[in-house]
């Protein structure tokens, strides 16, 4: 995207005010031509960059009856990247209409695989959680959150720090362009991209197309953010030397905020919610009052607004007391900030008296206000919100991840991991038997240590051994091809492949038909002898490999490799494996046969699955355990690797650093690694 270049930046204390600026270009493409040199102005900036961002944000959908087709549609507009958080208060009862929100969202996150969370604002366990968190004053007197969409947000904001995200972002439901929707989104990026603090608010200016039918709608919001503006201006004008217009967007619905700014602002209720942010940003921020906070003051923050491209069309509530509604909660916030001055209280009175809003002499009402949500005990809200989450997520039983620290999480802490290969290392070279090495899985998995099987083997050959030894931990199959998680295991989203049973899997390898393919193409292969698993019979395969016909055909089960079987001498084998490099496939040996495949990764593998454990359970201490060269890329991407014997009494020769060779044949020796690590 681009925008256009900044303009002079006015400031009041450690509050950076950027004026609007313009959005040029929606897309701006992929690549800068070397001849036509980038200059810091206009500015583009990279997807990539968006993207960073919006996989930290969340985006906060306040529903209140709405059209059901125009919800959906916008949800089609919330970039992909962004956590969807639907604060509903809808209608519930014999005509539920909450529960068609919980089913549309349910759908679309389905058939798009993302997840999201919904919440009715007056859900009794909300209002529970928030009360024990010391967070009354959205509480009405029965103990629920109270109605409003400001209520609604903050709720937003609440659901945003329990997940841990870094910033959240508003849209209205009743938008009815996705387009827009999808701009805003993008917009609130570009915006956290421009600002160097971690404290920053995107503000966005809509566009206006007042040809449209809407066109009193159009006039009248114009007219409300048009004197709110003015005043919020005022405002600013009697801090400085000069008169200023900066402020575009005083009223704007469509913003998006730094968690670590958001948590810190008092909000107010009703229509004055966006306006009341800019305010508590300048009587916070702005060194005016007594420092609320030395950090903020230090790194300073940007108010950063936008222009928008696509125009702002969205449910017109047709109503005559619509610019009362708005204006006077909008200018209540200006009015009683204890910033503002007698100057601009009297201007705003009698504006407000002028247009019959207020009668003359009158109060000023005061809006109900709420603290600032780090006032509450957000440890204990995330703790708390913990044991609910599940039931908020969508689709239905989607693990959701909180903010909480790994140790103050119900889980059982994992601190060590290990990764083992199976033929050769957990299961004898000649009997395939584990016998050996029972006692040390059982102790294993009472200290909580996952096992992680990584092995040539097939998804459904490990099922065998997961559920003969009650192994219930992720694993690796087809030499790294794909990452197979049980569904429950992480609690926190994902990016997979796809959903095969009861699992989700990562795919890095490339698809068994494909492989096939490829071999179709093979060369001369120098006399030597192939034959592939896939041509044989299942009773073909259990005699050469001398497994029982069960498992010989789940041997023959491939997903993503083929297994070769090379006969001939020396010159023979190395004619034939160059043939099959030849056709751009890789291969290894896992002892006795071939594995051919393209884009599995043992090495990788292991290494995206430690960074999911980490990001569940924290910095975890990893070790692998294997016996032949095909276990290398998995060794190497360990703390500690370790090799057992073969059959032969010997250790494979394997380049890897600081490895270490345990004692004992197969599973003799993995027990004797089970034993360090349970140890160490
Ligand atoms: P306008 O767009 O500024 O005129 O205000 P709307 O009445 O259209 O509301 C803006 C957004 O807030 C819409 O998405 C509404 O569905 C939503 N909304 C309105 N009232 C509530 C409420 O009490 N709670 C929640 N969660 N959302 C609300
Ligand atoms: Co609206």
């Amino acid at each position: 995207m681009r925008i256009e270049s900044g303009k002079q930046i006015e400031h009041l204390g450690a509050v950076r005010i950027h004026p609007v600026r313009r959005l040029l270009e929606l897309d701006s493409g992929t690549r800068i031509p070397s001849q036509l040199k980038e200059s810091a102005e206009p500015q583009r900036i990279e997807r990539d960059a968006i993207a960073a961002v919006q996989q930290k944000m969340a985006i906060v959908l306040p529903i209140k009856d709405e059209d059901l087709k125009v919800f959906e549609a916008v949800l089609s507009g919330v970039p992909h990247d962004c956590l969807m958080i639907v604060t509903s208060n809808s209608q519930r009862g014999e005509i539920d209409n909450f529960k068609k929100e919980q089913e549309i969202l349910g759908q679309f996150c389905t058939a798009t695989k993302r997840n999201a969370i919904i919440i009715h604002q007056k859900d009794p366990i909300l209002g529970q959680v928030l009360a024990d968190c010391g967070y009354h004053e959205v509480l009405a007197e029965d103990g629920l959150v109270r109605s409003g969409k400001a209520e609604g947000m903050l709720v937003g904001i609440l659901m945003s720090l329990v997940l841990g995200k870094d910033y959240v972002g508003f849209i209205d439901t009743d938008n009815y362009i996705p387009g827009a929707v999808w701009e805003y989104a993008q917009h609130y990026a570009i915006g956290f991209c421009l600002s160097d603090s971690p404290y920053a608010m995107a503000r966005i200016l809509w566009r206006y197309k007042p040809k449209i039918s809407g066109e009193l709608y159009f006039k009248k919001w114009g007219r409300v953010s048009e004197i709110t503006n003015r005043y919020v201006n005022h405002f600013l004008s009697t801090k400085g030397k000069f008169e200023t217009e900066i402020i575009k967007t005083a009223n704007a619905g469509e913003h998006a905020m730094s968690l670590q700014l958001a948590k810190k602002l008092s909000y107010a209720a009703g229509y004055g919610v966006e306006t009341r942010e800019l305010m508590a940003v300048f009587e916070q921020f702005s060194g005016l009052l007594p420092a609320a906070d030395k950090a903020v003051m230090e790194k300073g923050v940007d108010i950063i607004q936008t222009e928008t491209i696509n125009p702002h069309i969205h449910e017109e509530r047709g109503d005559d007391h619509l610019v009362q509604d708005m204006l006077v909660p909008s200018l209540s916030v200006v009015y009683h900030s204890p910033l503002c001055e007698d100057k601009t209280r009297e201007l705003i009175s009698r504006h407000l008296v002028e247009m019959g809003c207020i009668p003359q002499g009158g109060e000023m009402p005061k809006l109900r206000m709420f603290p600032p949500p780090e006032t509450a005990d957000t440890h204990k809200l995330a703790s708390l919100m913990d044991n609910y989450l599940k039931d908020y997520a969508v689709p239905k039983g989607w693990p959701v991840m909180t903010s909480l620290p790994a140790a103050a999480r119900k889980t059982p802490e994992v601190t060590r991991v290990m990764f083992t290969d199976l033929d050769g290392t957990l299961l004898h070279p000649v009997s395939y038997s584990y016998a050996a090495a029972l006692d040390s899985v059982r102790k294993l998995q009472e200290a909580k240590i996952p096992i992680v099987f990584c092995s040539a083997k097939t998804m459904a050959e490990q099922q065998v051994y997961r559920q003969e030894l009650g192994v219930k931990d992720p694993f690796i199959i087809e030499n790294g091809a794909a990452i197979v998680v049980p569904k429950d295991y992480f609690r926190f989203p994902f990016a997979f492949t796809r959903i095969i049973d009861d699992y989700y899997v990562i795919e890095l390898g490339t698809l068994y038909a494909e492989v096939r393919n490829r071999l179709k193409t093979l060369g001369e292969t120098g006399g030597a002898k192939l034959t592939f698993f896939g041509d044989l019979t299942v009773e073909e395969v259990s005699k050469v490999t001398a497994l029982n016909l069960l498992m010989a055909g789940f041997a023959k089960q491939r997903e993503y490799s083929e297994t070769a079987i090379i006969e001939g001498d020396r010159k023979h084998l190395q004619a034939a494996l160059a043939a099959i490099k030849g056709t751009g496939l890789s291969y290894t040996f896992g002892g006795k046969f071939y594995e051919v495949y393209l884009g599995a990764d043992k090495g990788k593998a292991v290494k995206i699955l430690t960074e999911l454990f980490k990001l569940n359970f924290g910095d975890v201490y990893t070790i692998a355990v294997g016996d032949s060269p095909n276990d290398e890329e998995m060794l190497t991407s360990v703390n500690l690797p370790m090799l057992v014997q073969m059959a032969n009494g010997r250790w494979n020769k394997l380049k890897v650093k600081n490895l270490k060779r345990v004692a004992g044949i197969g599973p003799e020796g993995w027990s004797r690694a089970a034993s360090e690590l349970l140890n160490g």
